[in-house]
C-alpha cells in the first residue's frame, strides 16, 4: 500500500461547491485534513439566481464531520468576486494551497439559435472565472513557493457536443489556460491541471440514461481532485479523465508532418498530404508551443 495522501495544514478554496461535484470535491479535501473555503453562489442550472445557502449547508456537513471550513457566496466570474474569495480563504486560513477551479451553469443551444449573451455568460464563469480565481490566489501561492490549481475541463469541451457551442469553448479554453499556467507557475511551485469529470449531478439531469447515473456518484471522481491538490500532486499540465471509478489521461496529440518545398505548397498537394499525415500511430504531444514548433521547424530544415 502506498503512504496516505493528507492534506493537512493545507487550504483548498472550492468554486461552485454548494452542490454536484464541488461540494463532493469540498467533503472529501476536509477529510484528508485541508481547511476549506466553500464556495457557491447558489445560482440555478442556468445560472440565474443566487443564494448564500448552499455553501453554509456544505459547511455545516464538513463541520458536523469534524473538518474545518468557511462558507463564501461570491460571483467567481467578477473581478471583485475573485479577490474577495480570495481574501477570504486568507483571512479564514492564512494562506492557501489549493484552488479548484469548478463553479459553473450551462446554457444549451445550437449555435444558430443562442443569444450572444448566453454565449458570453457561460464563456464568463467557466473561462474567465477560472482566470480570474488563478490570477487572484496566484500572488498566496508564489509567495508560499507552493501552489495546486485544478481546472474543471469536459468532454465537451475536448470533443465537442451538439447544443454546447458556449460550453465547448470554454472548457476547451480553461485547457489553454492551464497550458500557459503551468509553465508560468513551475518555477514557483506551482502545479496546474484539469479533470474531466463524468458525474450524475444537476447539471446531466435528464441527459445522462439511469444506468450510468447509478454508477457515476461525484464522490467518485474527487479522489483524483484530492491527488492534484496534495503535495504529492505528481503532473503538471495533465488532464485527468474521471467517472465512476474509471480514469485516464486526455492530450492534445500532432501526427509526423511532412514539409513541402515552398515551390510545391499548392492546395492540391495539401490534399493529397492529408491521408499520409492522418496517421496518428507515432503522433505525439509536445510540453510548449516552442517545442512545437521546433518539429516543424526540424522538418522544414531536413526535407530533400
Ligand atoms: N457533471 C458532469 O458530468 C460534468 C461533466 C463535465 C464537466 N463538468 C463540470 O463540473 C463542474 C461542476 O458541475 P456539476 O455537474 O457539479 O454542476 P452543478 O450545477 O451541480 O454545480 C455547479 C455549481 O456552480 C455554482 N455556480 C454557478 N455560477 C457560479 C458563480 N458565478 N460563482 C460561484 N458559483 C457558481 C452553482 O451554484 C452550482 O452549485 C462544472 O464546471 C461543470 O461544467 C461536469
Amino acid at each position: 500500500m502506498s503512504e496516505e495522501i493528507r492534506l493537512d495544514g493545507r487550504v483548498a478554496i472550492v468554486t461552485g461547491a454548494g452542490g454536484g461535484l464541488g461540494r463532493a470535491h469540498a467533503l472529501a479535501l476536509a477529510a484528508r485534513g485541508a481547511a476549506v473555503v466553500v464556495n457557491d453562489l447558489g445560482a440555478a442550472r442556468d445560472g440565474a439566481g443566487s443564494s448564500d445557502s448552499p455553501a453554509r449547508l456544505v459547511v455545516a456537513e464538513i463541520e458536523s464531520a469534524g473538518g474545518r471550513a468557511v462558507a463564501d457566496a461570491s460571483d467567481i466570474a467578477t473581478p471583485e468576486g475573485a479577490q474577495a474569495l480570495a481574501g477570504a480563504a486568507l483571512s479564514a486560513f492564512g494562506r492557501i494551497d489549493a484552488l479548484v477551479n469548478n463553479a459553473g451553469f450551462l446554457r444549451d443551444k445550437s449555435l444558430a439559435k443562442m443569444e450572444p449573451l448566453d454565449f458570453e455568460a457561460v464563456l464568463r464563469v467557466h473561462l474567465t472565472g477560472s482566470a480570474l480565481m488563478s490570477r487572484a490566489v496566484w500572488p498566496a501561492m508564489q509567495e508560499q513557493g507552493d501552489g495546486r490549481i485544478v481546472m474543471t475541463t469536459s468532454a465537451a469541451g475536448l470533443y465537442g457536443n451538439f447544443g454546447q457551442s458556449n460550453y465547448g469553448a470554454a472548457k476547451l479554453g480553461v485547457i489553454g489556460l492551464m497550458n500557459t499556467l503551468k509553465l508560468e507557475g513551475a518555477r514557483h511551485g506551482i502545479r496546474v491541471n484539469a479533470i474531466a469529470p463524468v458525474a450524475a449531478t444537476r447539471m446531466t439531469e435528464g441527459t445522462v440514461p439511469p444506468e450510468i447515473v447509478a454508477s457515476t456518484p461525484p464522490g467518485l471522481v474527487s479522489p483524483a481532485v484530492i491527488l492534484l491538490c496534495a503535495q504529492q500532486c505528481p503532473v503538471n499540465g495533465a488532464i485527468v479523465v474521471a467517472g465512476g471509478g474509471y480514469f485516464a489521461l486526455a492530450r492534445m496529440v500532432e501526427t509526423e508532418g511532412i514539409a513541402l518545398a515552398p515551390a510545391d505548397v499548392t492546395p492540391e498537394a495539401v490534399a493529397q498530404l492529408i491521408p499520409r499525415i492522418s496517421d496518428f500511430t507515432r503522433a505525439q504531444g509536445h510540453d510548449d508551443a516552442l517545442s512545437a514548433l521546433r518539429v516543424a521547424v526540424d522538418a522544414i530544415t531536413s526535407r530533400e
